[in-house]
């Protein structure tokens, strides 16, 4: 193929974004916003937000969130699935107790539209209108969510969570408050999953002032209790679906067991992860724990007391329709697409698999730490940027101080492969050429 036909299949966003001319203004889901030094939002993310997966009916996304909130429906929760993924960085981390110097605000990791204004990393970004608005104990909360990350099958910059929380009244169940507890735990549906639990540590993990031992007791254990069914629910599908596409593997015939591991979230005390025993090996699936007072007196909730949880959606669906690449939620490939349907777990049938081929870009690190040194997000970014899709993993491969100078090398390997087609040599060695330079153009790395 000649070089410009090569060009011509380039996306547009393949433009350096060192040459585009910084916009005064940004557009996300109609909204604008003026951008200042902040805005890192990239051309390649922003068509991402209209997606809107999770409302899809017949996506694997969707299908895995209509299949939780049926599960839920009936037991005292509102569902939200329509908030927008800009958020302010109140809602998104000082709402919710998180220190100022936490690595999460950071603009490696994170996507600003501006000083003020992100694309939420988490859904815990709408507890504080949630808890605010609710009609009902509890609610869940569905969105897409946006961190700056490494790139291989099961990371992607845009992913989906799915948020819990339910909340009980001091002062509208007075002296009942712990029967009501009690009761509402009883009314949880029972599953016959076994559950490892070695009991909280109270120095480690310590429950909060504001409340009695025996309400963190209760509140925790309906947290629990509510998140082994939703793992119930979700899992047992998944042995379903792979049975009924033929699978014989022998975990289709274990058990399903979870274990509770202690964890830290700045906006609840106790935390937990619960994970779950899949296929021979341990999955983190959920963090969550006992809301804290501030959090919820922030919401104009007084003396009240509750949990929250916060759930990833895109693996699990990975998991339940055995999707083995993150990128193929977001193909537009009718031989993805029509492949599921509203209501059906069915188990992915690879369509083909094209081959891959790896590039290596080895460069020095300037000497002197420059104004913005490179951070390993914004060379996935760049790749990203370049490439879109097209790329399926960018792992550093080699790192090296040089005895005599002390720079630094460094090597990536980026691994490119399109899901939908055969990539030419030539097309990959122009995008090759294009993340080298922008390189050393955006961050004064020296090329080898
Ligand atoms: N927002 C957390 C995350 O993205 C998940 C989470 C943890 C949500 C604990 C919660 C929670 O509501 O209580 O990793």
């Amino acid at each position: 193929m000649s070089l410009s036909r090569t060009l011509a299949r380039v996306p547009i966003l393949a433009r350096s974004y060192a040459q585009l001319p910084k916009p005064k203004e940004i557009t996300v889901n109609g909204s604008t916003y003026a951008t200042d030094g902040w805005t890192n939002i990239s051309s390649s993310i922003l068509p991402l937000t209209d997606r809107k997966l999770h409302l899809d009916a017949n996506h694997p996304i969707g299908i895995l969130r209509s299949l939780v909130e049926k599960r839920f429906s009936g037991l005292g929760y509102t569902f939200y699935n329509e908030f927008q993924p800009v958020v302010t960085t109140h809602e998104n981390f000082d709402v919710l107790g998180f220190p100022k110097d936490h690595p999460g605000r950071s603009k490696s990791d994170t996507y600003y539209v501006n000083e003020t204004h992100l694309l939420r990393t988490h859904t815990s970004a709408h507890e504080l209108e949630c808890f605010t608005q609710c009609p009902t104990p509890g609610y869940f909360i569905s969105a897409d969510v946006y961190r700056r990350d490494e790139i291989d099958r099961t990371h992607y910059p845009a992913f989906h969570q799915m948020e819990g929380a339910r909340v009980w009244s001091r002062t509208e169940h007075g002296a009942g408050l712990e029967s009501k507890l009690e009761a509402d735990i009883q009314a949880i549906p029972k599953t016959d999953i076994i559950v490892e639990d070695p009991s909280y540590n109270a120095v480690t993990n310590p429950k909060q002032d504001f409340m009695t031992d025996r309400e963190a007791e209760l509140v925790g254990t309906h947290l629990k209790r509510t998140l082994e069914l939703l793992v119930n629910e979700v899992f047992n599908e998944a042995k379903e679906s792979a049975r009924l596409a033929g699978s014989q593997e022998p975990y289709l015939n274990e058990p399903l067991k979870v274990r509770w591991v202690e964890a830290y979230f700045p906006w609840t005390a106790p935390s937990w992860e619960i994970e779950v025993w899949w296929k021979g090996e341990w999955l983190e699936c959920c963090g969550c724990g006992v809301v804290r007072e501030q959090v919820l007196t922030n919401s104009g909730l007084q003396d009240t007391i509750g949990w929250a949880f916060g759930v990833g959606l895109d693996r699990i669906a990975m998991i339940l329709f055995g999707i083995p690449d993150i990128r193929l939620f977001w193909t537009l490939d009718e031989r993805f697409k029509l492949q599921f349907s509203e209501g059906k777990i069915t188990t992915f049938k690879p369509y083909s698999k094209y081959p891959g081929t790896t590039r290596d870009v080895s460069f020095w690190l300037p000497l002197a730490a420059p104004e913005a040194p490179l951070h390993e997000n914004d060379l996935m970014e760049i790749v990203r940027n370049t490439a879109g899709d097209l790329v399926e993993s960018v792992k550093l491969v080699d790192e090296f101080v040089h005895p005599k100078t002390g720079r630094v090398s460094q090597c990536y390997r980026v691994n490119y492969q399109s899901m939908d087609r055969s990539l030419t040599n030539e097309e990959i060695n122009v995008y090759q050429e294009m993340v080298r330079s922008e390189l050393a153009e955006a961050f004064q790395v020296e090329l080898r």
